[in-house]
C-alpha cells in the first residue's frame, strides 16, 4: 500500500513511518520538518520506498497524492500553548490545512483517510470512562480545532458514499521515545524534570484525570486503520489508549518520584487545569482487537533510561514544541525586519 503521511517527521510520524516501511508499505511524507530531519536514517535504509517532501499542508503540490492508497494526517501544531502563540496561524494550519489535505485526497481517489484527533476534545469530561459518543467539551483552541476537523472529515466521508473510508483516532496523551523527541508531554516531562532537577511540578491540583498511550502503541493503531476491514472503520471514531493507563496527574508525579530517589513533588500556584478526562478504550479493543503493549511505568523507565544513557539531550530546544515554535516565530520576524537579500548575518550579495 502507498501511504501518504502528513506530519510524518513528527513525534508520532517518525515512529510510524519506519514501522510502515518495515511492514512493506511505500511511504510519502509531507512535513515542514520544523523539528529537524528525523527520518534521515529511514531514508538511507529504505531508499526509494520512502520519499520525504519538505512542504506545507496549506500549499503542497497535490500531484503528490497520485497513486496514494491511504492518507494519515499526523501534522499540525500539536499542543495547547503552541496553538495559543498565534491563533490565526493555528486555524490556518490545524483547520485549513487539514481540510485542504482531505479534499485533495478525495479528489485524487484515495481510499482511506485517518486523522489524528485527540482525547482532549472531551475537555472537562463529565464522569469517568468517556466513550466515543460522550459529549465533547473542548477547552482550548487546539482541542476545538480537532473537534471541528473531525466533524468536517466525517461529513466528507459520508458524502463520498463509500469511496473514502474516514476514521478519526482520538489519541490519549503520548509518551515514550521517538526520533523527534517530545519532552513536553506529561510523562516525558516529569521524567525529565525528576532526572535533571529532582523536582516535579504539578499543575491544577493534580486530581485531574488524563489517559496515556505509548508512541509505539499509537503508531500500531494508525497501521491497524490501514489494514482492517473498511466496513469496521468507515465514519468511525476510536479512542486510542488503554483503560489501565488513565492516571490522575498527582498519582503520575508520585510514580515518577518513586523512580528517581530524592525527587520532590511541588504544586504550581496556577489556575486549575480545566482538562480532566478519564476515557474508555473498550471500542477499539472490541471492534478491532487492538491492545496496547506499554504501561505508564514502562514509559517512565524508558525515558529515564534514555536520559541516563545520553540518548536524549534534555537541553535540545526542538524537543520542547512551544520553545521551537517560539524560536521559529522570532526567526521569521527577525528575517522580515533585518534580512538583506535574504541574508541575516552573511554578507548580502
Ligand atoms: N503527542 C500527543 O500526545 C498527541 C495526542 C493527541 C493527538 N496528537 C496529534 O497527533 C498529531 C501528531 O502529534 P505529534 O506529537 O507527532 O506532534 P509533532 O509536533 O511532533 O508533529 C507534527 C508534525 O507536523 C509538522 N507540521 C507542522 N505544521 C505543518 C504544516 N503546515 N505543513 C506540514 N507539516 C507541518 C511538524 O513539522 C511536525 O513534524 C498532531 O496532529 C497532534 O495534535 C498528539
Amino acid at each position: 500500500m502507498h501511504v501518504f503521511v502528513a506530519g510524518g517527521a513528527g513525534y508520532i510520524g517518525s515512529v510510524l513511518v519506519p514501522m510502515l516501511l518495515e511492514h512493506g508499505h511505500r511511504v510519502t511524507v509531507l512535513d515542514r520538518l520544523y523539528f529537524g530531519g528525523t527520518l534521515e536514517g529511514a531514508e538511507v535504509r529504505y531508499g526509494e520506498k520512502l520519499r520525504v517532501v519538505r512542504g506545507d499542508v496549506r500549499s503542497f503540490d497535490q500531484g503528490l497524492l497520485k497513486s496514494v492508497d491511504a492518507v494519515v494526517d499526523v501534522s499540525g501544531i500539536s499542543n495547547d500553548p503552541s496553538c495559543e502563540l498565534d491563533p490565526e496561524l493555528t486555524r490556518s494550519v490545524n483547520v485549513g490545512g487539514a481540510r485542504r489535505l482531505a479534499v485533495a485526497a478525495r479528489e485524487h481517489g484515495v481510499k482511506r483517510y485517518v486523522f489524528s484527533s485527540s482525547c482532549s476534545v472531551y475537555g472537562h469530561g463529565e464522569g469517568l470512562g468517556l466513550t466515543e459518543t460522550s459529549a465533547r467539551h473542548p477547552v482550548s483552541l487546539y482541542a476545538r480545532a480537532k473537534a471541528e476537523v473531525e466533524d468536517f472529515l466525517l461529513d466528507m466521508g459520508k458524502a463520498s458514499r463509500g469511496e473514502l473510508t474516514v476514521t478519526c483516532l482520538r489519541m490519549a496523551t503520548l509518551f515514550g521515545l521517538s526520533p523527534r523527541m517530545r519532552l513536553d508531554l506529561a510523562i516525558n516531562v516529569m521524567a525529565k524534570n525528576a532526572y535533571v532537577s529532582r523536582r516535579i511540578m504539578v499543575d491544577g491540583g493534580g486530581r485531574q484525570w488524563r489517559p496515556f498511550v505509548h508512541v509505539r502503541d499509537a503508531a500500531r493503531a494508525f497501521e491497524l486503520m490501514l489494514t482492517s476491514d473498511p466496513a469496521k472503520l468507515a465514519g468511525e471514531v476510536f479512542n486510542v489508549g488503554a483503560d489501565s493507563n488513565n492516571v490522575q496527574i498527582l498519582n503520575l508525579a508520585f510514580r515518577v518520584r518513586d523512580a528517581v530517589p530524592g525527587t520532590e513533588v511541588v504544586h504550581a500556584p496556577t489556575d486549575p487545569d480545566l482538562r480532566d478526562y478519564n476515557v474508555s478504550f473498550d471500542k477499539i479493543g472490541r471492534v478491532l482487537g487492538y491492545e496496547t503493549e506499554s504501561s505508564v511505568d514502562d514509559g517512565i523507565r524508558e525515558v529515564l533510561g534514555a536520559l541516563r544513557d545520553g540518548v536524549v539531550d534534555p537541553d535540545d530546544r526542538r524537543w520542547y514544541t512551544l520553545r521551537q515554535y517560539g524560536f521559529l516565530r522570532d526567526a521569521e520576524r527577525a528575517h522580515r525586519e533585518l534580512a538583506i537579500d535574504g541574508k541575516l548575518l552573511s554578507p548580502a550579495s
